[in-house]
């Protein structure tokens, strides 16, 4: 069900929040909706009855991304394109010296209650539904005041006297066939804000092609724990290095360290599995010889070290076992090493995991990682185990 101005009208009036709040209170479970729902019907018209179970399930999904999900406004969409608190607050301390900003597509205002904190924000989009959220959100995280909002095309804001502007496009639909740079706006039109205002972020999918970014700007790649997030495209007023790899929640920071060549040889007694942001940003090399390692192929990102290795940017996992990839070997490999279950890491060397590891059979009783990659470029096997 899409979430229409007048369903908002009559959520935020005081009996649609006296029925969010009821909901809230109610703990609903699949197996006590209907029950619920049916209680609530009594009292309150079916229309937003109906409009209040959606918004409160978009709330408890929107927990894993705001600590006020409880208190907020979503659609579908909007929760779905929405930056998470975490790492809206970490991109907006970089706009936090700037008085006035914009923020352009603003959606139901995940960067904007995080921009709000320090900044006065021109919030604009051109879907009035999520520009009422965005500002009912920012009421929410108690920042309204420092919030003007504009419906309209972003296109068309007036940007006269801002410091800054952050922009996030919305995702084209088209499923698979969309290229990762493709948005609306397009790249190229939030690239060109540069011409128009000092300072400008872009919010762009991880996948965004390197040609993508121009020349002079700073491509940060977040992700927080092992899962990559997103990348903020930064331009030049704002760029500090041409690409950064940011690791929350703790905000370690990886940028590149020139330096002499990386060593590439075979693995050795340790496998140094890198974060997805630190491999997104290039900085495989960077992290080498931050940490001491070396590569064990030219094209592939993992890297390899003879004693263990603590740092945030990888995974270190100690090697059980190394050899060229030879799956009929494997079973015996395992089996001698005790072990009764893999996961299976896999970088540069193709082939069906699932079928694989249905044809192990394995029978021990230690869990292990089985990493399929290449060693100077011959495909290999390597049995390793958490460090
Ligand atoms: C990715 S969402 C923004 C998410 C937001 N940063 C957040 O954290 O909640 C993109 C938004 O861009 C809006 N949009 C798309 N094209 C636009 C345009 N040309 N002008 C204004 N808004 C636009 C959509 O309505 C949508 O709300």
């Amino acid at each position: 069900m899409s979430v229409g101005l007048d369903d908002l009208d009559a959520l935020t009036a005081p009996e649609g929040r006296g029925v969010l709040d009821a909901l809230a209170g109610a703990g609903v479970t699949p197996a006590s909706e209907l029950r619920i729902a049916e209680g609530l019907r009594r009292d309150h018209p079916a229309s937003l009855v109906t409009a209040a179970l959606a918004q409160h399930e978009l709330r408890v999904r929107a927990r894993a991304k705001f600590t006020r999900a409880d208190r907020m406004f979503f659609t579908r969409d909007g929760l779905e394109q929405a930056t998470a608190e975490r790492v809206a607050r970490h991109r907006a301390a970089r706009f936090a010296d700037a008085a006035r900003v914009a923020d352009l597509c603003c959606g139901i205002g995940g960067d904007l209650v995080a921009l709000a904190a320090a900044s006065d924000v021109h919030a604009v989009d051109r879907d009035p539904v999520h520009l009422r959220m965005a500002r009912l959100n920012a009421e929410a995280y108690g920042v309204e005041h420092a919030v003007g909002t504009e419906r309209g095309d972003a296109r068309d804001a007036d940007l006269t006297g801002l410091a800054a502007v952050f922009v996030d496009p919305a995702r084209r639909a088209g499923g698979a066939r969309k290229r990762p740079g493709d948005s609306e706006p397009p790249l190229s039109w939030c690239a060109a804000l540069a011409d128009r205002v000092p300072a400008v972020a872009v919010k762009a999918s991880p996948a965004v092609p390197r040609e993508a970014v121009p020349p002079g700007w700073e491509a940060e790649f977040v992700a927080d724990g092992r899962e990559l997030k997103e990348a903020t495209l930064w331009s030049p007023a704002f760029a500090t290095a041409p690409s950064r790899a940011t690791l929350l929640p703790a905000g370690d920071v990886l940028v590149p360290a020139p330096g002499e060549s990386v060593e590439v040889r075979a693995p050795g007694a340790y496998l140094l599995d890198p974060n997805p942001a630190v491999t997104r940003a290039g900085l495989v090399a960077d992290l080498a010889r931050l940490v001491g390692a070396w590569q064990i192929d030219p094209s592939i990102a993992f890297l390899s070290a003879d004693a263990p290795v603590r740092t945030p940017f990888a995974r270190t996992l100690r090697v059980l076992d190394s050899a060229p990839w030879r799956q009929q070997d494997l079973r015996a490999r395992l089996h001698a090493l005790d072990v009764g279950s893999v996961d299976v890491r896999r970088r540069g060397l193709a082939g069906d995991v699932d079928a694989l590891r249905r044809g192990l059979r394995l029978t021990g009783s230690r869990r292990a990682t089985l990493v399929m990659t290449r060693v100077a470029d011959r495909p290999w096997a390597l049995v390793c185990a958490d460090a």
